[in-house]
């Protein structure tokens, strides 16, 4: 199973996402800042890695003799949406000690805990997947995106490993295609049969009867359900409940925000133009072109049929 990153004595390793699937690179990070710059330039991504990489950039901090303060703020700063982030920076933040050892400790414990975490996801989602069933999901939810398994996508891996005869449907998931590039390189490793197919593609195949469940992740889950993951996953939920189709998020508790009572007040992110102007460097639109590229967009409770986390199935209406 592939990890996106791993502690070697003095240094965090993290496998460069930007160039997979078509090159193996691995950044060797030894100070904080350079987290939070991995982190914002999406070296490593996905709700879950984001805790675990901030979690482990804290150590590199606290092994510098960086004040806690400064290197919180700026891992803090890096990306607003998943709130795994700000999850983990908590946790090492509220440790009475501010020790190199104790904070790799902390670190270390918050990896190994989201492995756990989403072996039981897994489990528990698997009984919402029927013999031969055909799963849409979106974005990249797997090992990639968390400390290892993962989230919808440790759903569709453990209902695969139980011998269910799944058939998945990727969307691309423009425009950083984390679908195509992501999803459909960890889909191959382990065998699961997959088409990747163009964001477009979804409704087509919801009312030409071939997908019976969707699945996605999330950034942060609001205390009355709404979740915010990856654009276009509102879409898809639309798109399921329009064709009787059961659409359904699986996420660690750690993503959790009870804080906020409604998905209205979660923090959307907004990414570059060149995200959507240019495909590899090159130039596909227009010099100039005003463009709107929100990474995020939120899915109200009453979309979502279930909520699979670590400790069971949960369906609305919801209150975390
Ligand atoms: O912008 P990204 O690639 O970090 O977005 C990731 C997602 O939207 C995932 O679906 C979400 O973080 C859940 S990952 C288990």
């Amino acid at each position: 199973m592939i990890s996106p990153m791993r502690w070697d004595r003095d240094r965090l390793i993290m496998l460069d996402q930007r160039v997979l699937p078509t090159q193996e690179a691995w950044l060797e990070l030894s100070q904080y800042h350079e987290v939070v710059q991995a982190i914002r330039d999406m070296a490593v991504r996905g709700a879950p890695a984001i805790g675990v990489a901030a979690a482990y950039g804290m150590a590199l901090a606290a092994l510098n003799h960086v004040p806690k303060h400064q290197a919180k703020a700026a891992l803090a700063a890096s990306r607003p949406t998943a709130v795994n982030l700000f999850w983990a920076l908590d946790r090492i933040d509220n440790m009475p000690i501010w020790s190199f050892e104790e904070v790799l400790a902390e670190a270390q414990a918050i990896e190994q805990e989201d492995l756990e975490m989403n072996y039981a996801i897994g489990r528990h989602g698997a009984e919402l997947i029927a013999q031969g069933a055909n799963i849409m999901t979106v974005c990249n939810t797997g090992s990639l995106a968390t400390a290892g398994h993962g989230t919808a996508l440790g759903v569709i891996r453990t209902a695969h490993q139980e011998g269910k005869g799944i058939h998945v449907y990727s969307c691309e998931t423009r425009p950083r295609q984390q679908g195509l590039r992501l999803t459909a390189y960890e889909l191959s490793a382990e065998g699961i049969p997959f088409h990747s197919i163009a964001d477009g593609v979804a409704g087509s195949l919801m009312r030409a009867g071939k997908v019976d469940c969707v699945i996605a992740g999330a950034d942060r889950i609001a205390a009355n359900g709404d979740s915010a993951n990856k654009i276009g996953t509102y879409s898809l939920a639309v798109l399921a409940n329009h064709h009787g189709i059961p659409f359904y998020i699986a996420a660690p508790s750690s993503t959790l925000d009870p804080t906020l009572p409604t998905g209205d007040l979660i923090p959307i992110e907004e990414r570059s133009a060149e995200e959507l102007t240019h495909i590899e460097g090159i130039q596909i639109a227009p010099t100039n072109c005003p463009v709107f590229n929100p990474a995020f967009d939120v899915t109200p409770g009453h979309l979502i049929s279930a909520i699979v986390t670590e400790k069971g199935i949960v369906r609305a209406p919801y209150s975390f």
